[in-house]
C-alpha cells in the first residue's frame, strides 16, 4: 500500500473519532457556550475528514471511514484535559506526516489541518481554564431517563444510527463525484451536512431526556458509480420519511416530537429534491446520468 495514504487513514480515522468523542461530550455536557464551542471544533474535524478521505482517492485510494477508538470522561474538566492532550498529540502526527511527503496537495492538506489543530488545543486549553477558575458554568443533564420516555429514547437513537449512516453515504459518495460535476459536489455535502444537524439535534434531545446518545452507524454503500448514486440516496430519503413518519406518533415526549417532525420535513423536501434530479429529461436521460461528464459542451 501506498504509505502516504497509510498515513492518511490513520489521520482520517483519529479525526473520525475526534467528531464522535467531542460531540458525545458536548452533549454530556449540556448547552451553552461549553457545548458551542466543542460543537465548532467537531464540524471542523468533519471538514478534517473530508479533506483526508479526499487526497486519499485522488490518489487512487479507498477512505476506509472507519473510526479509531472512543474516550469517555465523566467531568467537563478531565474532558478538556484530555482533549488538550488529543490535540497535542494529533498535531504532532501530522507534522510528522506532512514532514515525510513531498506531495505538495498532501503537504497542503496537512498544513491546513495542523493550523487547525494548533487552535483546537489553543480552544480546549482555554476552555479548561474557564472550567477550573468557575468562569464557565455548566446546565447539569439529567442523569436517568424518566419513567415512560425509554421508547421514545430509543426511537431517538435509531434515528441517530440513521443520520450517522447517512453522513458517511453522503461524504463517501462525494468523493467519487468528478471535479466537473461541482454541483453534485456542493449537494452530496450539503446532504452530508443536513444530515449531521439531525444527528446533533437527536443527541442533543437524547441527552436531554437523561439518556445517552448513540453514536453508532450502519455499513454504507460502497458503491462507486456515480451514475448510480441518486437511485441510492432517493431510496435513504424515503426511507427516513417512512421511518420518522411511523416513530412520531410513539414519541412520548413534546421536545422529541417536535424535533422530529422538523427532521421529517426536511427528509420530504430532500426525497422531493432527488426524485426532481431523477426525472428524465425529454431527451431521455435524467440529470444523475450527466455525472462525470463535463456540465457546459
Ligand atoms: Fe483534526
Ligand atoms: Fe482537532
Ligand atoms: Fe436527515
Ligand atoms: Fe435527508
Amino acid at each position: 500500500m501506498d504509505p502516504t495514504i497509510r498515513w492518511l487513514e490513520d489521520d482520517l480515522q483519529a479525526a473520525h473519532a475526534n467528531i464522535v468523542q467531542y460531540l458525545w461530550h458536548a452533549y454530556r455536557f449540556g448547552e451553552g457556550e461549553l457545548a458551542a464551542e466543542i460543537e465548532e471544533i467537531a464540524r471542523e474535524e468533519m471538514r478534517h475528514l473530508w479533506w483526508l478521505a479526499e487526497t486519499i482517492v485522488r490518489r487512487g485510494g479507498d477512505p476506509s471511514l472507519a473510526r479509531g477508538p472512543l474516550v469517555r470522561q465523566d467531568t467537563a474538566a478531565g474532558f478538556l484535559r484530555w482533549a488538550v492532550s488529543r490535540e497535542e498529540a494529533d498535531l504532532e502526527r501530522c507534522r510528522q506526516h506532512r514532514d515525510q511527503t513531498t506531495d505538495p496537495a498532501v503537504r497542503l492538506v496537512l498544513d491546513r489541518v495542523i493550523a487547525d489543530e494548533v487552535h483546537h488545543r489553543q480552544a480546549f486549553q482555554e476552555l479548561l481554564t474557564a472550567v477550573e477558575n468557575g468562569t464557565l458554568t455548566l446546565a447539569p443533564r439529567p442523569a436517568t431517563v424518566p419513567d415512560g420516555l425509554a421508547e421514545t429514547v430509543a426511537l431517538l437513537n435509531q434515528a441517530i444510527r440513521f443520520e450517522y449512516t447517512a453522513v458517511l453515504q453522503y461524504l463517501y459518495q462525494s468523493f467519487f463525484v468528478t471535479t466537473d460535476c461541482d454541483l453534485y459536489r456542493e449537494l452530496f455535502n450539503t446532504q452530508a451536512q443536513e444530515s449531521m444537524k439531525h444527528l446533533g439535534w437527536l443527541a442533543e434531545t437524547v441527552a436531554a431526556l437523561g439518556g445517552e446518545p448513540l453514536l453508532e452507524f450502519d455499513p454504507i454503500d460502497r458503491g462507486r458509480d456515480p451514475a448510480r448514486f441518486l437511485a441510492i440516496n432517493l431510496r435513504l430519503e424515503e426511507e427516513a420519511v417512512r421511518l420518522y413518519r411511523e416513530w412520531l406518533p410513539r414519541l412520548a415526549d413534546p421536545r422529541a416530537r417536535a424535533v422530529m417532525e422538523r427532521i421529517y420535513a426536511q427528509e420530504q423536501h430532500h426525497v422531493r429534491e432527488f426524485q426532481l434530479l431523477h426525472q428524465p429529461t425529454s431527451a431521455g436521460l435524467t440529470v444523475g446520468s450527466l455525472f462525470g461528464r463535463p456540465q457546459w459542451e
